[in-house]
């Protein structure tokens, strides 16, 4: 199928990183969220992050000028009913996907796939409750979303081989790769990333070592770009949290119990960067670690 417009649901982190890049390949982008204030932020963040590429050299002044007009934004979740593929990417709760694809599906055109960006919810679950569980999969980008080259593409049960296939050549288009994942818990990357991050608060609980040496470890001792919790305040407590909630539900199996002090912190409040404090303190010039 040929898609060339495609809707943008929610307008945060993952969903103004999805409209960069889509616009950025030559979509027409349509981002709804459910404030004025939430959509003007969004916009401002392509921008910006736009002009950081072009001044590394990594994009033209005239190709985000026209990137820029591909993205239109509405407060009308209805108005993505025109668009050919449709990317969820609002807070990671099944009520609330549940209830955007409920008020969404009476507007659909026939033929438009409908995705989730979920990064460990039942795809096949969220399909069954829509009128095309055929024409719908999972398409979980990674964070932050222009730089990340990775796309996991989730099948549901019922997922056809046509969808499949116009999703991974939207992916192809993207100039990323994309990794197939079947539907069980946190599909692949989280289902390995998570009890890593989660392991390594095991590890600053027991004592063992503190936030800056767990993170010192990982970073010089395996290559990893960012400690893992530098990772997890970056990602966000609350939805390590809660993919870990998801792979113990799903799996049921001990090893992946959330560690306390990561719940802790969630119920204090410190979600991470995005609160500016979790295991590091971001009020200041310079992050300091809380622990
Ligand atoms: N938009 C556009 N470009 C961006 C960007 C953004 N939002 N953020 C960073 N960049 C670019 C920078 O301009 C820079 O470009 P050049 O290479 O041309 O200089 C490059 O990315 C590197 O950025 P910085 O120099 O600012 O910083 P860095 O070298 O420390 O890299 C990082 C930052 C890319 C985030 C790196 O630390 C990293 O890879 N961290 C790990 C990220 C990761 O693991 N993400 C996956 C999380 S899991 C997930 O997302 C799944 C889930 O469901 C939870």
């Amino acid at each position: 199928m040929d898609i060339q417009k495609i809707g943008v649901i929610g307008a945060g982190q993952m969903g103004n990183g999805i409209a960069h890049v889509m616009a950025q390949a030559g979509y027409d982008v349509l981002m709804t969220d459910i404030s004025q204030q939430a959509l003007d932020a969004a916009l401002a963040s392509v921008h910006k992050n736009m002009a950081r590429q072009v001044s590394r050299g990594k994009m033209t002044e005239a190709d985000m000028d026209a990137a820029l007009k591909r993205i239109v934004t509405t407060l009308d979740l209805p108005d993505l009913g025109a668009t050919d593929l449709v990317i969820e990417a609002a807070t990671e709760r099944e009520t609330i996907k549940q209830a955007i694809f409920d008020d969404l599906q009476p507007h659909l055109q026939p033929h438009t796939i409908l995705t989730s960006n979920t990064s460990s919810i039942s795809i096949t679950r969220l399909a069954s409750r829509t009128d095309r569980p055929e024409r719908f999969m999972g398409f979980h980008f990674m964070n932050p979303v222009p730089v990340m080259q990775l796309v996991e593409l989730i099948r549901g049960i019922a997922t056809d081989a046509e969808t499949f296939a116009s999703c991974k050549a939207v992916v192809d288009k993207l100039g990323k790769t994309s990794a197939s994942a079947e539907d069980f818990p946190a599909f692949i990357v989280n289902r390995i990333l998570m009890p890593m991050i989660n392991e390594a608060v095991y590890t600053l609980y027991e004592g063992v070592g503190n936030v800056l040496s767990i993170d010192q470890s990982l970073k010089l001792g395996a290559n990893h770009p960012m400690g893992p919790l530098e990772l997890a305040d970056f990602i966000g407590l609350d939805t390590c949290l809660a993919i870990m909630n998801v792979l113990h539900d799903g799996l049921a199996d001990t090893k992946y119990r959330p560690c306390p002090l990561l719940t802790k912190y969630v119920e204090a409040g410190w979600l991470g960067r995005k609160t500016q404090r979790g295991f590091y303190d971001y009020r200041g010039d310079v992050p300091v670690p809380t622990r």
